[in-house]
């Protein structure tokens, strides 16, 4: 057996409170407009991947938690492991032409490799993992070829994968900038703040259902770019206004503002999924109690001291202060009672649990 190289990443899930939905180029994944996140404690939900290559592999392959996949049946699998590739082609090239004998430039870039992708969270539990999956896949592709990219510049590589991946690349806040040009380049994440600038800020995830959703964001975001008349305007004058104002919440943890910000964004994407022909309904029944009990919970506080979100499914992410969070788990707790919590450790988050609602 010859020499194998290995890496071994994890990266967490992230969730947005100003959401992406939108693609102006859906073979490069260049998004209609900005988008901003919190990334998850990697302890929580991640996904966590080994990637082995030797000249000994004749093929690529993939695992998923644990079950062989075709590595080739993903086209923006293939795309992202294609374009690492050629970045770390890039790096052989420069190495030799600085001057390294040709011996002592390991050909990695043509070696085929194997993926082990596991994630620490129950798949059924109807959390998306892909944003998690393809940043621990570009990070691990990354140390392993040891590419002298930026995480920014890297980024690019996991929003080929999937668009909301490049946000994982970074813990803390994170906006993905959608860029202008053609080619992508000016399309990456940038961190905002670390997770210490803000560490009473904390997320509770309920899952309100773990079916797989009915339409997926790929075929929901190209009828809405088609259909919806609201999109337009969001995409023209809401969104830019609340990235900067998201911006400056978070520089100032101003916990209101950036609860009311989330929200507010939060409802949009959901009605310009409603003004969508035909139209797409993410959120259940379960969904909008709980956004009612968010809401009648800061009325009892007098204050914003609640926020919830929902991707394009029914399950709701709370965020609020670590001096709330206790109380707002009992409530959730009490009105929503199951006796089989997804998680053992279901209640006291930190910095974020889940249960079933
Ligand atoms: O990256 P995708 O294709 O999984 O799209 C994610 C879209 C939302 O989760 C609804 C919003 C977001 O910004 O993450």
């Amino acid at each position: 057996m010859g020499k194998v190289y290995e890496a071994t990443v994890t990266a967490p899930v992230n969730i947005a409170v100003i959401k992406y939905w939108g693609k102006r180029d859906s073979a490069l994944i260049l998004p209609t407009n900005s988008s901003l996140s919190v990334t998850l404690s990697q302890d929580h939900l991640s996904t966590r991947t080994t990637i082995r290559a030797s000249p000994d592999f004749t093929i690529d392959r993939l695992w998923l938690n644990g079950v062989e996949e075709d590595i080739n049946a993903s086209k923006r699998l293939v795309n992202s492991i294609t374009t690492a590739r050629k970045l770390r082609e890039a790096l052989e090239e420069k190495q030799k032409q600085d001057g390294i004998p040709a011996e002592s430039v390991v050909p990695l870039s043509q070696w085929k490799i194997h993926v082990c992708s596991e994630n620490n969270f129950p798949t059924a539990a109807g959390l998306a993992s892909s944003a998690s999956g393809y940043a621990a896949l570009v990070s691990a592709l990354g140390t392993l070829y040891e590419l002298p990219q930026t995480t920014s510049e890297l980024s690019r590589v996991a929003r080929v994968g999937s668009g909301s991946a490049c946000r994982s690349m970074f813990g803390g806040f994170v906006a993905w900038q959608a860029g202008i040009a053609d080619d992508g380049h000016d399309s990456l994440a940038v961190q905002v703040a670390d997770r210490q600038h803000w560490p009473e800020l904390q997320a509770l995830i309920l899952v309100a259902s773990d079916k797989k959703k009915a339409v997926s964001s790929t075929a929901g975001m190209q009828t809405t770019v088609e259909t919806s008349s609201l999109f337009a305007e969001r995409v023209r004058t809401v969104v830019p206004q609340r990235m900067e104002a998201m911006k400056e919440a978070i520089a100032k943890r101003d916990f209101e503002t950036f609860a009311e910000i989330t929200m507010r964004d939060s409802n949009q994407f959901h009605a310009v999924c409603l003004d969508t022909y035909p139209p797409i309904s993410y959120m259940n029944d379960t969904s909008r109690a709980v956004a009612g009990l968010v809401h009648a919970f800061n009325s009892a506080r007098g204050r914003t001291a609640a926020a919830y979100t929902y991707d394009a499914g029914p399950n709701a992410v709370i965020y609020a202060l670590k001096s709330d969070m206790r109380d707002l788990v009992e409530l959730f707790t009490y009105c929503f009672p199951r006796e089989d919590s997804i998680l053992p450790d279901a209640f006291y988050p930190d910095p974020f649990s889940i249960f079933d609602s």
